[in-house]
């Protein structure tokens, strides 16, 4: 099976609501739960920067839905490949909502080669 995983950006159509956040994320991780996809969501008040990781074939269905979805636009892969294991195993989607200046400044500062220091970052602090 091939191990596959994508890192996109993208901007809400207006900021998302916690109960919003709450109902798309529900949804996501049931579906991910049975296609075994794995990854992390960070909510920016003007971003969202998504990770998603398993079979290639599920990736590739569910990054053409998640393209497709109104909710949000301006869908840009930052970076995609063949991985050998997962970053967030563990997490059918794990979920990060930074709005502080600091983490927002970096979100929009980020380059290709820096989204997984992004992630490093996320997970850290
Ligand atoms: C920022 C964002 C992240 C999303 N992440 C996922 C996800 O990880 N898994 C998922 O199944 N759907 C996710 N969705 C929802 C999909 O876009 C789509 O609504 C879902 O796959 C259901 O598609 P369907 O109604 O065509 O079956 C996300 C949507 C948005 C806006």
């Amino acid at each position: 099976m091939d191990l596959y995983y994508l890192i996109y950006t993208s901007v809400p159509v207006r900021p998302m609501n916690e109960p919003e956040l709450q109902d798309l994320l529900r949804v996501a991780r049931e579906a991910n739960s049975r296609f075994d996809v794995t990854g992390l969501l960070i909510s920016l008040p003007e971003s969202f920067i998504q990770l998603i990781e398993g079979p290639r074939a599920n990736i590739e269905q569910l990054y053409l839905n998640i393209m497709a979805d109104k909710r949000h636009y301006g869908v840009t892969t930052l970076r995609e490949g063949l991985i050998d294991k997962r970053f967030f195993p563990d997490w059918a989607m794990a979920f990060k909502s930074h709005d502080t200046r600091q983490c927002y400044q970096k979100a929009l500062s980020l380059h290709d080669d820096k989204v997984l220091q992004l992630f490093d970052i996320i997970e850290t602090s």
